[in-house]
């Protein structure tokens, strides 16, 4: 149990700073909130104050009976969380400006501080947000990158506020609170891998990456040094001291990288969506069409299965993988599970509109050698990695 302020600045993202207070109280922290003048257009004061049962610092000369409230708000502080944070209060405090309770809380603050950006995408994209982005990241401050999507004012881009439940997960990370995998080295794989056909040409998936990021936040939250090996990806990544990213593109890249950090990790979680196949020849030139050819055929060969290599060569290693199941999911996740040699299988049946690709929500049923499958009801995907990783983390002997 924390000790933690929530520092609201003026964007339309500040109602959801509601939930992410809720749902920071629900795990048993403390809260405060203190905010812009701006922000309290965008949600009233007394949303917070109701909820937290305390008044929201929002004006420097609040009290005039010798407290000095915004050194206290920022002495009590053992974590500081900016959002949403706008382009300007990012510039404020990039520059040390300190011109209302907020920032002059902010600039008193000696406690870990994480910021969540919220705003429009040409204002992220700015140079001068970016520049003062990195002043903050210089200075220690965490940043949560915002993610794509639909944004306030009609068109798609990146600039959104993160989920709420996400957030938690990252504070979480940073406290420390769930040690279950501290000092526990996990792997997750996500997103699909491509293949090419010629040099703009290439066979993909419809992986999100939503689950393998889900499951990656999941042991962030629990205490674990995550290595994220990323295939193609819809969602963002949120940052994280604790996370290392690579990227890659092809499923023999995957298999390299994962190969690469599967010797001193403790488990590997293979999410990603992998082709099974990539086009026997690759072409070094474009491929042209002819006129009169109405067909053409591509000649396919099988791709490296990188679950059952690690499955056969693993030690002390607790190997997960997934089953993207359409038809028969149980009996197809047993043969996943046994000829792959996995200590553990997801199995979700893709074709369900709530299941699969793309989606928030998951129903999965987890399949262990020698054991009755377990059928976990409908859960968001956050939900589902929280408990995945707790068994694994049980299975980990902690
Ligand atoms: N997998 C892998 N390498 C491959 C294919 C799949 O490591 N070349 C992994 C996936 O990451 C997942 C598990 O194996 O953890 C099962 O993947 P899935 O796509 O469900 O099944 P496949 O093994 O590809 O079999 P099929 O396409 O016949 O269902």
């Amino acid at each position: 149990m924390a000790h933690i302020t929530i520092f609201v600045s003026g964007s339309i993202a500040a109602y959801k700073a509601v939930y992410l207070m809720r749902s920071l109280q629900k795990n048993g922290h403390h809260v405060k909130v203190a905010m812009t003048k701006a922000a309290t257009k965008f949600v009233g004061t007394e949303t917070f104050s109701s909820l937290l049962h305390e008044p929201v610092l929002t004006d420097l000369f609040d009290h005039n009976d010798g407290h000095i409230a915004h050194i206290e708000f920022a002495d009590w502080t053992q974590l500081a969380i900016v959002a949403p944070a706008s382009a300007d209060i990012i510039a404020k405090m990039a520059n040390g400006i300190a011109d209302d309770a907020v920032t002059s809380t902010l600039l008193a603050v000696h406690a870990p501080t994480i910021v969540v950006p919220a705003m429009n995408s040409h204002m992220w994209e700015k140079s001068a947000t970016q520049r003062n982005l990195r002043l903050l990241k210089s200075d220690g401050y965490l940043i949560m990158d915002p993610v794509d999507g639909q944004l306030a004012e009609g068109y798609a881009g990146k600039g959104r506020f993160p989920e709420p439940e996400l957030i938690k997960e990252f504070v979480e990370g940073q406290l420390g609170n769930h040690g279950l995998l501290a000092g526990k080295k996990i792997v997750v794989t996500a997103g699909g891998t491509l293949e090419y056909l010629d040099p703009v040409r290439f066979i993909g998936n419809r992986s999100s990456g939503k689950m393998g990021v889900a499951v990656a936040q999941a042991a962030l939250s629990m205490g674990a040094q995550v290595t994220l090996i990323a295939g193609t990806m819809s969602v963002a990544v949120p940052s994280n001291p604790h996370l290392q990213i690579i990227s890659v593109k092809t499923t023999e890249e995957m298999l390299t990288k994962v190969n690469e950090q599967f010797t001193d990790c403790d488990a590997l979680i293979m999410a990603a969506a992998i082709a099974d196949f990539k086009p026997l020849h690759l072409a070094d030139q474009k491929i042209k069409k002819h006129p009169g050819e109405n067909e053409w055929t591509l000649k396919l060969e099988t791709t490296p299965d990188i679950l059952a290599t690690m499955g056969a060569k693993k030690q002390s290693q607790l190997v997960v993988g997934f089953a993207a199941e359409t038809q028969d999911l149980l009996n197809n996740a047993e043969h996943k599970l046994a000829s792959k040699h996995a200590d553990m299988i997801v199995a979700n049946d893709v074709a369900k509109a709530c299941s699969g690709f793309g989606t928030d929500t998951n129903q999965v049923t987890i399949l262990q050698p020698g054991e009755k499958p377990q059928a976990w009801p409908l859960m968001s995907k956050a939900k589902v990695a929280q408990r995945l990783m707790k068994l694994v983390a049980q299975k980990l002997g902690k």
